[in-house]
């Protein structure tokens, strides 16, 4: 589908990483030159022709992100450098001061790095526990969750989507369940977003994260997605220009309203008005369509796999299109070396999921990821370039 669409394409590359990263349409890169070429100034800083077109796309891009995920209103909606930095700021600005000591704070094994390590710092500063809801077959459930939550359960900061196991959790019902015990939830969307319909309202979600570059979209463009009532209690994290009203010589001053008091700082301006014309053109597809071909070509790859001599596939039940697997006695990071030398690009390494080695039974794997512009011709040339007899001499 779309294949034309991205020009990285032309290139004779089977592109299978986009969990990492995925590829960006010609009209994002169009819209980020036209930018540079014809508007460059800086954005809320000037009251110049130039500059008041900058705000105008600038906050267009605003209201197509409060659309695509169907928050209430724009100002729900922050600007930030990526999930991570989102995650940073909710977990700091939010729950820093909204946690007590000995309060719980619930995750998985299988969370990424940039859903752990902030609260392992948080609970550095404060004594907090953190606990870990136990997985089932690698994949999160309501039962579990139930079963793990005690009264000192405050907030459950999972991802919708992981990036390694690619299970798709049932976060309705988690947070229908979580609320009912007043526990807020976290959700990390940076594998979701990109892949299928995600209405904030619907869920019912507190807090979300997410990024840009995994959704066709600029490097260094993230959102930070609050409920209203939620985002008044946040304090910012970074301080400087654009987030301030006033400030006095003696330490006095006044912070700026949502959504500037959380995007100090000149902003990745250009990345801003390329996410918007990448929410476009998701639109112009549509979230459903994305999902269903990714469904199908997913189940398409998993039975191309599985007969592939001596895999271990890790995640095949899993919804999403992420396939986590080994070759018996290859080095995952040496079977990645060996698949770019056929033009194959996948990832292999522990994903920054450092914690799902106990489960998984493995630290190291390869990882395909699929999107929407991959095709079964791909995954084709995938398996006849892992049935290669001579695959393990190639790679010695
Ligand atoms: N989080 C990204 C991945 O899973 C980088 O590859």
């Amino acid at each position: 589908m779309f294949r034309e669409d991205f020009q990285l394409l032309d290139k004779n590359i089977i592109y299978l990483d986009n969990a990492a990263t995925s590829l960006k349409p010609r009209t994002v890169i169009a819209s980020i030159q036209d930018y540079y070429n014809n508007y460059s100034a800086n954005a809320h800083r000037g009251d110049y022709d130039l500059s008041l077109q900058v705000d105008y796309k600038y906050e267009e891009t605003r209201n197509l992100v409060k659309n695509f995920i169907n928050a209430k209103k724009s100002k729900e909606i922050i600007f930030t450098s990526g999930t991570t930095d989102s995650l940073n700021k909710i977990i700091f600005g939010y729950f820093k001061d909204y946690l007590n000591d000995n309060d719980e704070v619930l995750l998985t094994k299988s969370e990424h790095a940039s859903n752990v390590l902030p609260w392992f710092e948080l609970a550095s500063l404060k004594s907090l526990r953190i606990n870990y809801i136990p997985l089932d077959n690698l994949e999160l459930t309501l039962e579990n969750v139930k079963k793990t939550i005690t009264e000192r359960t405050k907030v459950i900061s999972i991802a919708h989507i992981t990036n390694v196991v690619g299970d798709i959790r049932p976060i309705k019902e988690i947070i229908e369940y979580a609320h009912s015990k007043g526990i807020l939830v976290i959700v990390d969307g940076a594998q979701s977003v990109a892949h299928l319909k995600v209405d904030v309202q619907d869920l019912d979600i507190d807090f979300l994260a997410f990024s840009a570059h995994k959704m066709l979209g600029p490097t260094g463009v993230g959102i930070l997605y609050g409920k209203e009532c939620l985002l008044n209690n946040i304090k910012p994290i970074i301080f400087g220009g654009g987030m301030n009203a006033s400030f006095q010589f003696d330490g006095t001053r006044v912070y700026s309203e949502l959504p500037h008091l959380l995007e100090a700082g000149t902003p990745n301006i250009a990345g801003i008005i390329g996410f918007g014309e990448t929410i476009k053109y998701l639109n112009t597809i549509g979230m459903d369509k994305i999902t269903e071909y990714e469904k199908q070509l997913k189940k398409y790859a998993v039975e191309k796999l599985k007969k592939v001599k001596d895999i271990v596939i890790y995640n095949e039940n899993s919804e999403s299109g992420i396939i986590t697997f080994n070759i018996k006695d290859i080095f995952a990071q040496d079977l990645a070396i060996y698949l770019n030398k056929y033009n194959i690009c996948v990832r292999a390494g522990n994903h920054c999921a450092k914690i799902l080695k106990d489960d998984l039974g493995i630290k190291n794997t390869c990882r395909i990821s699929l999107y929407f512009y991959n095709t079964k011709e791909e995954i084709d040339y995938l398996v006849k370039v892992l049935n290669n007899p001579n695959l393990k001499e190639e790679i010695i």
